[in-house]
């Protein structure tokens, strides 16, 4: 097992695309760190040059104590799984777990125990002598996970994994996932856009953006408090309302909006942040209200989404199944202020 860091590195590629901006994490030892963000934002490059795939244009990357900038892919003793996991189609999932043990000389006796263990921590103990065609998608993507857990690497990296199964098997492959990082014990870097994954999978979530290290923080403390507008932004489905305000001592003034802030901010430009949770239609307990004008309902059991629009502005609502609006028609909601969010419109900073 190892800790790892990334210790302001860059990567521009040699057409002048800076893949990543002055990067500085540390994963902890044993912890499941998710790096989460758009497409193009950088996350693969960042996981290829700890993997050692790719070259460090500037800054320092650590395995544990040792400097791994110059340490070839090989030497570094991590193991990567991908989305595509390229399984040998003519080999068996035997023979796939035991390639690069075999490839390392390592004896029969020893190759077989190590594939048993890994397959029966996988759950492929009853699907050792079949053909990879022979497996569902979840199935072989655990050959490539148990062909990983094989190498008893200090690092497991993941890039994606689950992006080729089906809703269902992604589901459980999470739950598995979490399971083996439990029975392993191991460090696991996870990359992936899908923010349910990192909300469920990690011990803590760094999100990027463009290149840029946005935040790192556990998943609640990722929601609760977005450090920036971007953050607030992308995680949490519906996303965070963000509407534009004016501020004048404690007083934010939007379209047709105006609440008081819990306390004042040092800023004049300002774009609130609301959940949609944040708004309730129970608007008689004395807090800020809005008014709001539906134009869509969608029922979604547990609660009820209301999409409509304040002033000008864009709003959803999560809020009680049970409440009968009709399209068109005018609600007002209330605001549960313990959880508004304030940012600066210029830095998009959290000022609130
Ligand atoms: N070999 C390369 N040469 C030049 N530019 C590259 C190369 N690989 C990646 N890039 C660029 O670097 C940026 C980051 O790419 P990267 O693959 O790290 O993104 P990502 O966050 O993994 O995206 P995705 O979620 O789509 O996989 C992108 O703009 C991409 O076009
Ligand atoms: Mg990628």
């Amino acid at each position: 097992m190892a800790s790892a860091s990334f210790q302001n590195v860059t990567k521009r590629f040699p057409e002048g695309e800076i893949a990543v901006k002055d990067m500085s994490l540390e994963v902890k030892d044993g912890e499941f760190l998710i790096v989460l963000g758009p497409s193009g934002c950088g996350k693969s490059t960042a996981l290829r040059m700890l993997a050692g795939a790719e070259d460090v244009t500037e800054g320092v990357i650590k395995i544990g104590e040792t400097v791994v900038n110059n340490v070839p892919s090989r030497n570094r003793d991590v193991a990567m799984v991908f989305q595509t996991y390229a399984l040998y189609p003519h080999m068996s999932v035997f023979d796939n777990m035991a390639f690069s043990l075999r490839l390392q000389g390592v004896d029969q006796a020893d190759i077989a125990r190590r594939v048993n263990r890994a397959a029966e921590i996988v759950g492929l103990g009853p699907f050792l002598k079949r053909l990879p065609r022979q497996l569902s998608g979840g199935e072989q993507q655990r050959v490539a996970l148990g062909r990983a857990i094989v190498r008893d690497p200090q690092l497991f990296l993941f890039d994606e994994p689950l992006s080729s199964l089906d809703a269902n098997l992604r589901g459980h492959m999470r739950v598995e996932l979490q399971k083996i990082h439990r029975a392993l014990g191991a460090t696991f870097l996870y990359v992936t856009h899908d923010q349910v994954e990192a909300m469920t999978l990690g011990d803590r979530i760094a999100v990027m953006n463009d290149g840029v290290l946005q935040q790192v923080a556990p998943p609640s403390v990722m929601y609760e408090h977005p450090a920036n507008m971007f953050v607030a932004g992308f995680i949490g489905t519906p996303a965070m309302n963000l509407i534009p305000v004016a501020v004048s001592g404690k007083t934010a003034k939007g379209s047709a909006l105006q609440i008081e802030l819990p306390r004042e901010p040092r800023l004049t430009a300002g774009v609130l942040g609301i959940r949609p949770e944040a708004l309730h239609e129970d608007a008689s307990r004395g807090e800020p209200t809005i008014d709001v004008q539906v134009n869509q309902a969608e029922m979604l059991g547990r609660d009820q989404l209301l999409y409509g629009t304040v002033g000008d502005n864009a709003i959803v609502a999560r809020v009680d199944p049970h409440v009968k609006i009709s399209l068109g028609e005018r609600v007002q909601l209330g605001i549960d202020m313990e959880s508004i969010h304030l940012f600066d419109a210029k830095t998009g900073q959290a000022v609130l």
